[in-house]
């Protein structure tokens, strides 16, 4: 009667096992179970109840003073209690809490999957299939993994997965970006500092090893550190202990160590930029994760998880892609990866009008699968990029880059054509052409991995 006054639906069940019966048919928000009862007691539905829906929110309506028994059913999952006999006040205030509380965890839960679903690995590609294998046999130990692949191929994904799926699990996650924070405070970043140890240390900083201290450090572009820095990343890896900077004190510390990079540190050491000690303190378990032109049976399966979480996300209506746009999808090179493929299918999702993408709606460079407007374009990189290969889309040098959206892609498009054109003429020697087009070997370096530029074989 309490109950009905206040507007709540109410049902009853006169034992045990019509209970459960009737919890299980009706799907109740709570339910009030009382203890003495014929047959199948209080306690023992209660727990039935309990391992068939955990987050089931259960009050026990116990008989006077068994207190025992109270603190036994709250032991076995029951959220509360009433005494007999009942004070109406109390039924309602406390039925109104634990419905809230349900309503909050049943919200909790749906962010979660939410979560989980933006932490989801999609595809089921022979490479990424290898990927995964190893993601599940590095995860549970504690060994130090060395993420390779090229931008946007998903390594931080990989990093938190393997997190997720380890013992410290429950533990930090914590994501340093060594090429983002600049060299002179990357120490008191990585390490921490005491106030005053240095201009501008006003405060006290718990450094990011310390903070990942039973989890786990990320330690992202880790190709960009300097060599200070290696240095003293190197000293953590090997005595597990850290000192602030400004204190002599050390301090240890527990964390396993996720690396990324999409350099060749190989090559980094050997032009002596990367310790190679380092290195192989880093490179325990390497784990490659291959860019997308190289599991493009993924593609399909990408697009729709992408469609649909940007639809969620920005409540749209769900939007199907033709197979002519998929197709074209499939086919494009994709230098930004997975990062690049995300991005267009959010922006299609948004800025088609109709209930369909069409192969009219892609980005010209991706419907005509025209690679030229794209750094890639001036592909000169003759089997090691075979997709432009394939495509029969080899132009040589291009003096106008033909398609060219943004002013940022024509002069990407057009430095890249600038380079190949002087290592042609000085024979692909690195040195001799930083040299004359005056730039420094590094600077060279670097444009040649940004723009995927290789020594072409055929000339
Ligand atoms: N297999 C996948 N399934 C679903 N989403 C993915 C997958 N791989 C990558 N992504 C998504 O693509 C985006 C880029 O991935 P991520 O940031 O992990 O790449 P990255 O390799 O760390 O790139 P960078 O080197 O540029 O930092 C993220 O939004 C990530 O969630
Ligand atoms: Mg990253």
């Amino acid at each position: 009667m309490i109950l009905e006054y206040e507007g709540y639906q109410f049902m009853g069940a006169a034992s045990g096992q019509d209970g459960l019966t009737t919890i299980q048919r009706e799907r109740p928000d709570a339910v009030l179970l009382d203890i003495k009862m014929p047959g199948m007691d209080g306690m023992e539905v209660l727990r039935k109840l309990h391992a068939i829906d955990e987050s089931l929110p259960i009050i026990m309506i116990s008989g006077h003073g068994s207190t025992a028994t109270t603190v036994e059913a709250i032991k076995s999952g029951a959220v509360d209690y009433f005494e007999k006999p009942l004070s109406t006040e109390r039924v309602i205030v406390t039925l109104r809490n634990v419905l809230k509380q349900f309503e909050l965890s049943a919200e909790n839960r749906d962010l979660k999957l939410a979560m989980e679903s933006r932490y989801e690995i999609v595809g089921q590609s022979p490479a990424l299939r290898g990927v995964l294998e190893s993601v599940q046999r590095a995860s549970p130990t504690n060994a130090t993994v060395l993420l390779l692949g090229e931008s946007g191929v998903g390594k931080e994904l990989v990093a938190r997965t393997i997190h997720r799926n380890s013992p410290r699990a429950g533990q930090r996650f914590v994501q340093v970006n060594c090429a983002a924070i600049p060299e002179e405070l990357i120490e008191s970043e990585l390490f921490g500092h005491e106030k005053g140890s240095f201009t501008g240390a006003t405060e006290k900083q718990v450094g990011k090893f310390e903070q990942a201290d039973r989890g786990t450090i990320f330690l992202d572009e880790v190709g960009d550190m300097s060599q200070k820095t290696q240095a003293k990343v190197l000293r953590v890896l090997q005595e597990q202990e850290v000192e602030r900077l400004g204190s002599a004190r050390t301090i240890k510390v527990d964390v396993r160590v996720i690396a990324a990079t999409n350099k060749n540190l190989e090559e980094a050491i050997d032009r002596g930029e990367f310790r190679e000690d380092l290195y192989f303190r880093l490179n325990v378990i390497p784990i490659v994760v291959p860019p997308l032109r190289e599991r493009r049976d993924d593609i399909p399966r990408l697009v729709q998880h992408f469609a649909k979480r940007t639809a969620e996300e920005h409540n749209l209506k769900p939007k199907r892609f033709e197979a002519s746009a998929m197709d074209a999808l499939s086919r494009y090179r994709w230098r930004g990866n997975i990062r690049e493929l995300r991005n267009t299918v959010e922006r299609l999702m948004i800025m088609t009008p109709g209930e369909a993408v069409r192969v009219e709606d892609l980005p010209a460079d991706v419907r005509n699968n025209d690679t030229s407007a794209r750094p890639a374009a001036v592909a000169v990189a003759g089997p090691a990029s075979p997709d432009a290969a394939s495509a029969g889309a080899v132009p040589k040098v291009e003096t106008q880059p033909a398609g060219a959206g943004t002013l940022r892609e024509f002069k990407d498009a057009s430095e890249r054509a600038y380079l190949v054109q002087k290592l042609r003429e000085n024979n692909w020697n690195i040195s001799k052409t930083a040299e004359i087009i005056d730039t420094p070997r590094s600077n060279l370096y670097k444009k040649l991995e940004q723009y995927g530029i290789k020594q072409e074989v055929d000339g």
